[in-house]
């Protein structure tokens, strides 16, 4: 069995949906727990500690070991309070799950600048925040383990999201470079592209859904994932109603010429359009060009 005994996670959004199923399972398996949640509506306005503080009120029920935080995940002020509060009960942080997220919905044409910012000031500015408040504890212990949760309106793009699929495909860049990173310092980052019926869901999602599609089948893979046997990194995941894929980046083999005019590229369209092999790291790609 994977247990989290002495491991200090920090689950952000985990008032609700998700968060609350992979705070209730880390917590289940021995992790203590912070669960941060600001409380708000589905769009990101208002706030409670209402929602927090019952999650931690059921893992204290069951045996389990967490505190509440109500703070903003997307201000340097509420991030570094989040993890100061890990560090104040706990004394370390082992497991950092950037959950926490809003919606904003509107087509390209009609969306504010307003709209755009506030989406992506949650789920980038917040995963980065959070991620940066805890970095320097987790350098020092040689250990700590990162999930970002990218989405699959990220990967492959949704109508009426150009805020949140932005966002959530630069969580796969940040994910990329901090497996990167994170490498000397015994640190893993991984990305979960999921799907569940959660309330930012419920009305989008077909009613027979909601069995299938529960927080539940998509908290086993992050649990793994914040494990200490966990080898992955720098890697993103498709994962709902039990299934989970491997999602990677791809390059065909391309076309090439030393002087290419517009005109060439137009004829040779459907060699540049082919789609094997493929090429997974910007190495792979550069070799490739060479
Ligand atoms: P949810 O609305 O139930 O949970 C999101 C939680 O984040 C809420 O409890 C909310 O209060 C909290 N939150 C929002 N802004 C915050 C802030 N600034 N600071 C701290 N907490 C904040 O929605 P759900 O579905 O559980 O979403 C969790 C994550 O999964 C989100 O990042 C979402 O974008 C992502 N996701 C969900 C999918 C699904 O099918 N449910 C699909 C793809 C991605």
């Amino acid at each position: 069995m994977l247990r989290f005994d002495d491991r200090v996670a920090i689950i952000t959004g985990a008032g609700h949906g998700l968060g609350r199923a992979h705070a209730l399972l880390l917590a289940e398996r021995g992790a203590k727990v912070v669960v941060n949640d600001l409380g708000g509506a589905l769009d990101g306005t208002g706030a409670s500690a209402g929602p927090a503080a019952e999650v931690v009120e059921l893992i204290t029920k069951n045996g389990g070991q967490a505190i509440a935080n109500a703070d903003n995940v997307a201000t340097p002020e509420g991030a570094g309070a989040i993890v100061q509060a890990a560090l104040d009960a706990f004394g370390r942080v082992d497991i950092v799950v950037n959950n926490a997220g809003i919606l904003r919905d509107r087509s390209f044409g009609k969306m504010t600048v307003e709209e755009f910012d506030a989406v992506l000031a949650v789920h980038v500015r917040g995963s980065y925040l959070v991620s940066r408040a805890a970095y320097p504890h987790m350098k020092e212990a040689g250990y700590g383990r990162l999930v970002n949760t990218s989405s699959p309106a990220g990967l492959f793009g949704n109508f009426g999201q150009a805020n949140y699929s932005t966002a959530k495909m630069g969580l796969v860049g940040l994910t990329k470079t901090l497996g990167i990173e994170g490498a000397r310092n015994g640190i893993k980052a991984n990305a979960i592209a999921p799907v569940a019926w959660t309330r930012m869901t419920e009305s989008l999602l077909p009613a027979e859904f909601e069995a299938r599609f529960t927080p539940e089948r998509v908290s086993a893979l992050v649990a793994y994932l914040v494990h200490e046997s966990c080898e992955a990194s720098g890697e993103v995941f498709s994962v709902g109603g039990g299934r989970v894929a491997r999602v990677f980046v791809a390059e065909g083999p391309g076309w090439r010429s030393d002087e290419p005019t517009p005109e060439d590229i137009s004829d040779n369209w459907a060699a540049i359009m082919a789609e094997q092999p493929y090429v997974l790291t910007a190495a792979d790609s550069m070799k490739a060009m060479l």
